[in-house]
């Protein structure tokens, strides 16, 4: 396909007649075809060598048949825009040529907390390790500050992306406010509005469901669509824009990956900090293990193919928040215990002050006086954790689980399509091939 798209150019500037396009067009749309047709033998045919630990997505039930459809929202300028720009290769390559052959790569998932943001870079950048990897960092909207800070990094490989149905995106459609939505406790039957209300009769509201739409589409565009991670078959640590990351985290993380397969068959992740965000930790010496934190956390394919498999179970919760549906409803439906390991001491810090998409603007005071005072010792410079430590295991520790029955703010059937539909993007016909077009050039798309 590559000499296809070059020889576009060539053609181009040779000015061949009228003829020659003809025929060239329909060398592209036999190739296509040809393409089109090896996907779907590939999807309906069960090669478990195929997609190594992706196996078990063909033929599970996770994966709607091919026939039914992604009807994701119809996009605007704005969004088509900031989705091209998600194929973008990644930035410092020149810098940075190869990643590390065992690298654990970095989502750093945002909003707009510039102030917050520049806090997390630069605690990034003493990271010892981190310019073995690759940053991603997954945008909710599209914000100049943001996108300055995160120009400047130059101590790693960088990719940005931007999620395309970001309610912030939309001014005057789904996912954004349409003009004829309910609002608040409408009722939608007396004034003939759009929408359903949510357990507690309230309606949705963009700004609160932004955040579980933005984590579940950058979970299913870093594990199945973006070309530089679909493949990757090792860990993928997730971070937020109020995390604070010690020099220590990266190391650490590399330790507890390799020793979570002796020393906690049961983990299915490994934290940076502990569940409980106001703890930096026991200080003992030992590991442990703990129920699913939302700070720094880190899990393979695998893990991610169970969790895609409950996109229902995710997708239909009524509550606004993804770590609470997942506490929830998603892990328990894993019918064991959900751990995670970590050592004695935090390597991350949660330190916003400010809820979520409070504090944009004049924030300065969600940060006492523009900088976080977060004490960092010589300890936790270096790391520190050790493999010859057992591990402590803690048993029913308190937090959301099973039988919760949410905060609300996610009743509404368009949202709840649409999270099930970003479940799809990636694997139903239509976008398969969107995905390949992408590998292969942007520029092909308007041939067809
Ligand atoms: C593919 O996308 C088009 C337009 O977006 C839609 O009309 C069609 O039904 C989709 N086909 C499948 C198989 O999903
Ligand atoms: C991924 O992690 C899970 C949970 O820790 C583990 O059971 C599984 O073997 C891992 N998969 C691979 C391929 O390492
Ligand atoms: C800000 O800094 C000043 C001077 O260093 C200090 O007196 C003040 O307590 C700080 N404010 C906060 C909220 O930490």
């Amino acid at each position: 396909m590559l000499s296809v798209v070059s020889s576009m150019a060539n053609y181009k500037k040779s000015r061949l007649k009228d003829a020659a396009l003809k025929r060239f067009l329909s060398v592209v749309l036999v190739t296509l075809f040809g393409v089109l047709l090896l996907i779907v033998s590939l999807r309906t045919n069960t090669t478990p060598a195929l997609d190594g630990l992706d196996q078990d997505l063909s033929g599970s039930d996770d994966i709607l048949s091919i026939n039914e459809k992604v009807n994701l929202p119809k996009q605007n300028d704005f969004s088509i825009q900031l989705e091209k720009r998600n194929w973008l290769p990644p930035r410092n390559l020149d810098l940075y040529p190869k990643l590390a052959k065992d690298h654990i790569t970095i989502v750093l998932y945002v909003h707009n907390r510039p102030q917050y943001l520049e806090v997390v870079v630069k605690s990034l950048s003493k990271v010892v390790g981190i310019s073995e990897t690759l940053l991603i960092v997954s945008h909710d909207g599209y914000f100049e500050e943001m996108n300055k800070i995160v120009e400047g990094i130059k101590f790693c490989q960088v990719k940005q992306i931007f999620a395309p149905y970001s309610p912030h995106v939309f001014t005057d459609s789904f996912p954004g406010v349409s003009s004829n939505d309910c609002k608040e406790k409408d009722d939608a039957g007396e004034k003939h509005c759009n929408g359903n209300p949510d357990q507690y009769g309230n309606h949705r509201s963009p700004k609160i469901v932004s955040l579980k739409h933005h984590w579940w589409w950058m979970m299913n565009t870093v594990w199945d669509g973006l070309k530089e991670t679909r493949r990757h078959d090792g860990h993928i640590l997730f971070i937020e824009e109020d995390h604070f990351i010690f020099p220590n985290a990266y190391r650490n993380l590399q330790h507890l990956i390799s020793l979570k397969p002796n020393k906690c068959p049961d983990c299915y992740a490994a934290n940076l900090a502990p569940c409980d965000v106001s703890s930096r930790g026991e200080g003992w010496n030992s590991l442990i293990a703990e129920r699913m934190g939302n700070v720094g956390y880190a899990f393979n394919r695998t893990v991610w193919r169970k969790i895609h498999r409950k996109a229902k179970e995710f997708c239909f919760f009524d509550d606004y928040n993804w770590d609470i549906t997942m506490w929830a409803t998603v892990y328990p439906s894993f019918g064991s215990p959900v751990y995670t390991l970590r050592g004695p001491r935090t390597s991350a810090v949660h330190f916003g002050k400010c809820g979520l998409h409070q504090g944009q603007g004049q924030s300065a005071a969600c940060i006492d006086n523009g900088s976080v005072n977060i004490q960092v010792d010589d300890t936790d410079k270096v790391a520190n954790i050790r493999s010859e430590w057992d591990v402590r295991v803690y048993d029913n520790q308190p937090g959301y689980k099973a039988g919760f029955k949410g905060w609300g703010g996610w009743g509404d059937d368009r949202d709840q399509q649409m999270c099930l539909d970003f479940a799809q993007m990636y694997h139903s016909f239509n976008t398969s091939l969107a995905v390949m077009s992408r590998d292969f050039s942007i520029s092909i798309i308007p041939l067809l």
